[in-house]
């Protein structure tokens, strides 16, 4: 990567496995500090050549004296470049410099009150004598390696915070990157300022301005495909490059018949009102639902969908003529999925929506949000002038309502639970819940239930409502809605969809269940 001026100012993270580690990325990236995850077994060349200002060790599963523990060279403390080791990386660094790391009598795991004994460095931006903090570990800090003192503790460790005379390498056995230690972001920042000697300079706006540049530079005459689905990430990457290059941008947006209602109008009218972008609507509705008759294995009917989609799409962009680029939403939780200590794991289903096509049609892919977290990429969004409609919406699965009507997908069914959908969107928004939970809709169940409406005896359909908080779709909470909220979606959508006389409320959390139904 180049080093632009966005870019001067880079913290490496050296990943050696904890489930943080992200977060320690995210909280950097809020200090307005560009930042990238190395797995820990990066070589010290690797890591020169990336000029970081500052390097992080994260936790991880480990201990030091594990016949297998992920280790470093002890020639990065030679490089000069300020070091923070968090948990796992403190201990690391107190072993390889060393001071001694043993077992704890009991694990620590939960709140801890830490004492500041130094309030300088790391420490600077905290007012307070003692603040709660995050622990989470079963090792501690028996001796420290020469020259480093003490400067914080808890009653469990004397050791929670530690720094070497010099002042250029600091551990905390705590985890600042989380939640539950309030005032981590502080501790950070500080490190970054601070110690670091960094002012902040990454910004979305001179995001914006840099990859505009950069795609112009790349693509140059060329023409470059997007399939548009009227989400987050595939919106904003697809208004980033027509800034770029305008109308050899040719945008895609495939009606499958299973969008919310209206939803496939309301994009084309919103991206080609407010950034006159090239977008074609293909309305394909007829073909996906032919292709799902009769379907009712959930597998079966994602794969179909998706065949159906590359099927639809290819058709599509042959008519364009020689096209040499595909643009893909893809954001740097996804990269980091693929390069990280874990290795692949489970990811948001999100990005397989055109898998296979980039190999098929010969396109080389070009992926501007790769470097950015979700909040970014809403800022950068804002920037580019997308509305809030588009930038707060909740995710939508490319399968659509598929997967939200079990059993066989019919035209009626889809009406049905368009309908539904739409009474329950209108009273998230309403109530400002929208807007507060990761996901919020209604699954159409294949069974019917016996009610009653006036004097007549209804045998109708069941609505299940779905509505989970979550930090990025991997594990949710079913939301503790008010029950005035959860009657009045009920009451409009039984009396205002014909064909519905039940409503049940989903309380699983997931795991073990999932978010959507299938
Ligand atoms: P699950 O149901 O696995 O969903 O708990 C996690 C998140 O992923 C979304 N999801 C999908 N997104 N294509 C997508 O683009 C899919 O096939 C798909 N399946 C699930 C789901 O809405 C939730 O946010």
């Amino acid at each position: 990567m180049k080093k632009d001026k966005l870019h001067q100012e880079r913290v490496i993270i050296l990943d050696f496995g904890s489930q943080y580690t992200q977060l320690i990325a995210r909280r950097v990236r809020e200090s307005k500090v560009y930042c990238e995850i190395f797995p820990y077994s990066v070589s010290l060349e690797e890591i020169k050549n990336f000029s970081p200002k500052g390097i992080i060790l994260s936790g991880g599963p480990k201990s030091v004296y594990d016949n297998d523990a992920p280790l470093v060279s002890k020639d990065i403390f030679n490089l000069n470049i300020p070091i923070l080791g968090i948990c796992y990386g403190m201990q690391l660094i107190t072993h390889l410099l060393g001071g001694k790391v043993a077992r704890a009598k009991e694990r620590e795991y939960g709140f801890a009150t830490l004492k500041i004994k130094e309030k300088e460095d790391i420490f600077s931006y905290i007012i307070e004598d003692e603040i709660p903090v995050w622990m989470s570990h079963g090792d501690r800090i028996e001796k420290l390696p020469k020259g480093f003192i003490s400067i914080a503790k808890t009653s469990n460790s004397p050791y929670a915070g530690i720094k070497n005379k010099k002042g250029n390498v600091f551990g905390v056995q705590f985890h600042p990157e989380v939640y539950h230690t309030p005032l981590g972001k502080d501790i950070i920042r500080a490190f970054l300022y601070k110690v670091c000697g960094l002012r902040g300079l990454w910004n979305m706006h001179s995001f914006v301005e840099k990859s505009i540049e950069e795609i112009k530079k790349t693509v140059g005459n060329k023409k470059v495909l997007c399939a548009l689905s009227g989400g987050v990430d595939s919106s904003v990457t697809a208004v980033l490059i027509n800034e770029a290059i305008g109308k050899n941008l040719y945008c895609i947006f495939v009606d499958n018949g299973l969008l919310r209602k209206n939803e496939a109008h309301n994009v084309l009218r919103m991206f080609r009102d407010n950034f006159d972008i090239n977008l074609k609507l293909v309305d394909a509705k007829n073909l996906f639902l032919k292709r799902l008759k009769n379907i009712i294995d959930p597998e079966q009917k994602r794969k179909i969908i998706g065949h159906t989609f590359i099927e639809v799409f290819e058709k599509e962009a042959k008519k364009i003529g020689k096209v040499d680029y595909l643009a893909q939403g893809t954001l740097y939780p996804d990269v980091i999925e693929s390069v990280s200590f874990k290795g692949p794991s489970a990811v948001i289903k999100s990005h397989h929506n055109v898998g296979g096509l980039p190999e098929k049609m010969n396109l080389k892919l070009i992926e501007p949000l790769r470097e950015l977290f979700k909040d970014e990429v809403r800022e950068v969004g804002r920037e580019l002038g997308i509305g809030d409609d588009i930038i707060l919406r909740q995710p939508f699965p490319g399968p659509g309502l598929a997967v939200r009507i079990l059993g066989e997908v019919t035209e009626d069914k889809v009406r049905i639970l368009q309908d539904v959908d739409e009474i329950v969107e209108e009273e998230m928004k309403k109530s400002g819940y929208y807007w507060k939970v990761w996901q919020s809709f209604p699954v159409l169940l294949p069974i019917k239930t016996v009610g009653v409406m006036g004097d007549e005896r209804t045998y109708d359909n069941v609505i299940a409502l779905r509505v989970v908080e979550s930090m990025d779709g991997m594990t949710a909470d079913w939301a503790r809605l008010p029950y005035d909220l959860l009657g009045e979606i009920s009451r409009r959508i039984i009396n205002e969809v014909k064909g519905v006389n039940r409503v049940a409320y989903d309380i699983s959390s997931k795991p073990p269940s999932t978010i959507e139904w299938e």
